[in-house]
């Protein structure tokens, strides 16, 4: 019995093994295949896609029929990838749902109870970035291999940073100090992290959509709380995290996660030292708060990069637009 039993249960390893290696093949076959068309338009392109150009460009005579060749195939290639309407429309309703909870539960009242509602947004909007970390390191281990592999995830670490910063800047106003929003924070990052881990191994670009949404409410949100809240918050001090964060440490993680830059001029190896960077001088809590709204357009570029074009920095800034659905086919 025991024997069979074992017997069982190496089985059940063995496919789902072959299973999960499976899928994650096919999944990379599905990214390198579209990316691979994408490298070439990139006006940005990274590190190890820049080496690839190099080695593979052609000395060859380009004849007029070879350049309208090129150029209705880059022209081809600049339309940014639209989302399945069904995928679109779900994952609007599920964020916008779960939003309008928080807004029902958490309304601004322009007092420190509002730090509550961006302790509850900061502990669940942040979740998707460890999980698509999570993802890739499991894709890797699996022996999952693409060129910009790295730099994603260097991302992803640095904007699940990122937004770690932001929930602590929070929790040191006190957001977390109340334990029934703690576990009501808590328990939909949970049942959240593993919702996207599962729509990450399906759908890399559904899952990104979700937090493309989630950053544009983030925006919003913070927008208009400093509009209207403008005196509350310059009355505050700058919380030592804070300080800590945007002014005093390496800034190397802070600018990893600024993918897209402003200026599509700007040449290759000053992006990383000018042109997004922000070295900002905090002297209120409404300083800190401009910073964690203009962290939160950033990771909306770098998304809206990734659900359009499979790549973190395909578009500058002033040609990022938000993703969306595919016409349908009897329009
Ligand atoms: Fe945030
Ligand atoms: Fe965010």
């Amino acid at each position: 019995m025991m024997i069979r039993l074992t017997h069982l249960a190496t089985i059940s390893l063995c496919s789902f093994s072959a299973f999960t290696v499976e899928s994650f093949h096919v999944g990379s076959t599905f990214r390198l295949s579209k990316g691979a068309s994408l490298y070439a338009k990139s006006p940005l392109p990274d590190a190890a896609s820049k080496e690839e150009t190099a080695v593979v460009e052609p000395k060859l005579d380009v004849t007029p029929a070879a350049e309208a060749v090129s150029t209705i195939a880059e022209a081809i290639e600049a339309i940014p990838e639209t989302m399945d309407e069904g995928v679109f429309k779900f994952n609007k309703h599920l964020i916008d749902t779960v939003y309008d909870v928080i807004c029902f539960l958490y309304p601004v009242k322009g007092n420190e109870r509002d730090f509550a509602r961006f302790f509850v947004l900061e502990t669940v909007a942040r979740v998707p970035y460890f999980a698509y970390l999570s993802c890739l390191h499991l894709q890797e281990t699996f022996g999952v291999r693409y060129p910009n592999m790295s730099d994603r995830m260097r991302t992803h670490y640095a904007e699940a940073d990122n937004e770690l910063h932001h929930l602590l800047i929070q929790e040191s106003l006190g957001g977390n100090s109340n334990p029934v929003d703690r576990v009501l924070a808590q328990t939909m990052a949970f049942f959240y992290y593993w919702y996207v881990i599962a729509i990450y191994t399906w759908n890399e670009a559904a899952a990104y959509h979700l937090s493309e949404l989630i950053e544009d409410h983030a925006f919003d949100t913070y927008s208009n709380f400093l509009k209207n809240h403008e005196d509350f918050l310059k009355s505050k001090p700058v919380p030592d995290i804070a300080r800590k964060y945007y002014e005093e440490e390496n800034p190397f993680l802070f600018d990893l996660y600024c993918t897209v830059k402003d200026d599509p001029e700007c040449p290759l190896d000053e992006q990383s030292s000018v042109c997004s960077s922000r070295r900002p001088n905090l002297e209120t809590l409404y300083d800190v708060f401009v910073c964690i709204r203009d962290d939160e357009k950033e990771h909306w570029k770098t998304l809206c990069n990734l659900v359009q074009f499979n790549e973190m920095n395909a578009v500058s800034a002033k040609d990022v637009k938000s993703t969306v659905p595919a016409p349908s086919e009897s329009a």
